[in-house]
This record gives C-alpha cells, sequence and structure tokens, in this order.
C-alpha cells in the first residue's frame, strides 16, 4: 500500500499549497458554472416548480432510516416530470449570486460545484434513447447523442459488466471538471470534489423514494470507456460517479 496517497485525504496538504498562485488570486475570472450548449443543441426545457410539485411525497425521517441501494427494477416508466425533479434534487440551482457562482440543492466546498451531470436514457417513453446533460441554469437536458445499435453493449462494457445498470430505464452519471474547483484550491481540489461527489448521490437516494424508485450508488466502472461513451475528453471533464434509478 503506498501510504502517501493518504496525504490526499489530508487538509494539513492546504499547508504546503502557496494559494497565491491559484488562478483566482492572480486574477482570472472564475470557470463557468454549467458547460454552455452547444449551438446545434436545443434545451428540453423540464417541468417547472418540482419543489412545489413533490412536496409532501415521503417523510424526510422515513426516507433517511429506509434508504438502501437496490440493483432491481420493475418495469414501469419514469415520466419526465419525475426525472426533472431528481434533477433538480442533485443539482437543481436555487439561487444565482454571480458570475462563476450559483447556490444548489447539494453543498460544495466554496460553492466551486465541479460536476456536470449526465443521465443515459435507456427505457423512458418522453427521451428518445440517448446521453442527455442536465443544464442546472436552465432546468433542462440537451441530448448529446442518440443511442446507436451498441448502446447497451457498450454501457455493460463501461460499467464493468454490472447488468443492474443498462438494465435501468434511467443511469445517473457525474462528471467532474476540475479546473471549476482548482481556480481555487490548487491541489487540495480532489479531496473536496471527492466530498462533494457524496452529497449529489445521497440526495439522490433520498430523492428517489419520493417517486417510487431506488437507486445505487456505482464507483466502479472503466474510466476511459465510460469518458468515451459520454463523450468527455477524459482529461478536463471525467466520469466520477454513478446511479441508475429505475422503479421499485
Ligand atoms: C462510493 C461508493 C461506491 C459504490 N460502488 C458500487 C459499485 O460499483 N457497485 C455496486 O453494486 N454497489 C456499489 N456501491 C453500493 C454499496 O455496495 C452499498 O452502498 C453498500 O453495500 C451498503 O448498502 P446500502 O447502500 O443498501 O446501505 C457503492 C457505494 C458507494 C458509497
Amino acid at each position: 500500500m503506498k501510504l502517501d496517497m493518504r496525504a490526499f485525504l489530508r487538509d494539513d496538504l492546504r499547508l504546503r499549497v502557496d494559494f497565491s498562485a491559484s488562478d483566482q488570486n492572480r486574477g482570472l475570472a472564475p470557470p463557468r458554472v454549467q458547460k454552455p450548449a452547444r449551438e446545434t443543441q436545443t434545451v428540453l426545457p423540464l417541468p417547472r416548480d418540482p419543489a412545489q410539485t413533490f412536496t409532501g411525497r415521503m417523510d424526510l425521517v422515513q426516507a433517511l432510516g429506509e434508504r438502501h441501494s437496490q440493483r432491481k427494477w420493475r418495469d414501469e416508466p419514469l415520466r419526465l416530470e419525475e426525472i426533472g425533479f431528481l434533477l433538480w434534487a442533485v443539482q437543481g440551482v436555487r439561487k444565482i449570486v454571480g458570475p462563476g457562482q450559483a447556490f444548489r440543492t447539494v453543498p460544495s466546498a466554496g460553492c466551486r460545484h465541479s460536476f456536470e451531470t449526465y443521465v443515459l436514457a435507456n427505457a423512458c417513453p418522453d427521451l428518445q434513447p440517448g446521453v442527455y446533460r442536465y443544464l442546472p441554469l436552465d432546468h433542462g437536458l440537451v441530448l448529446e447523442r442518440a443511442a446507436g445499435p451498441d448502446f447497451f453493449a457498450l454501457q455493460h462494457e463501461a460499467v464493468l459488466q454490472q447488468a443492474f445498470v443498462p438494465k435501468a430505464p434511467l443511469v445517473f452519471v457525474w462528471t467532474t471538471v476540475p479546473y471549476r474547483m482548482e481556480w481555487r484550491y490548487l491541489e487540495t481540489a480532489y479531496r473536496v470534489i471527492a466530498m462533494d461527489a457524496g452529497h449529489v448521490c445521497q440526495n439522490l437516494y433520498l430523492a428517489v423514494q419520493a417517486v417510487g424508485c431506488g437507486t445505487c450508488a456505482v464507483g466502479a466502472f472503466h474510466q476511459t470507456a465510460l469518458d468515451s461513451f459520454l463523450g468527455v475528453d477524459g482529461e478536463e471533464e471525467f466520469a466520477l460517479y454513478l446511479a441508475p434509478v429505475g422503479k421499485v
């Protein structure tokens, strides 16, 4: 075991970093809050006011007590309203504070929010099968890539043959854009990116219960296969975590 890897988890790493050299302290503009949609992409708006629509569906204390990982799905579709609610729960914007900063439904170190959220629509009647990306500022989805004939086989490979993933009607995949965190935190960015990911997935675990669904955190996958499946470069943006969702 390489004990020096533990340094990554320790906050005294901060004492060895010269923060005056950060891009923030050198006066560079903050990175964008979300990756913009391409000009050729049309934003599919998600139903408005997800918080109001789903308020009162599930008692929070009950949701905390009953949370567990699910890997079997009932053959029942998720509606766009439910998908929009789940996306809002994991990354929805509460308040735009200024350029490069927006408060969301999850906390993030320094409000840097390094994640992009993708959904793989495997079997959702309101969505053509394919890879979509959530735009938190718009509360909408863009289609990144329509599913081709090898969509399920490639997805199965990318998640190391964990068959419950491509069998789910919808799969959340979070990538990180590390520069959003490095801009302020330099080498200490990675520790807080990992911390941030936990909040996002836990919100999904709790929120799915309000819509009769289940999920399972998945940290094991083939990095380059999943990055190429999503269409991200694997350097400036790469997959970090995923979670299939289905009715249970
Ligand atoms: C960071 C992380 C990574 C995980 N990766 C996987 C995975 O790759 N495959 C899987 O089947 N479950 C995975 N799990 C789910 C755990 O196996 C599960 O949370 C654990 O067994 C406890 O069960 P519970 O969630 O029902 O309490 C992961 C969970 C976490 C938090």
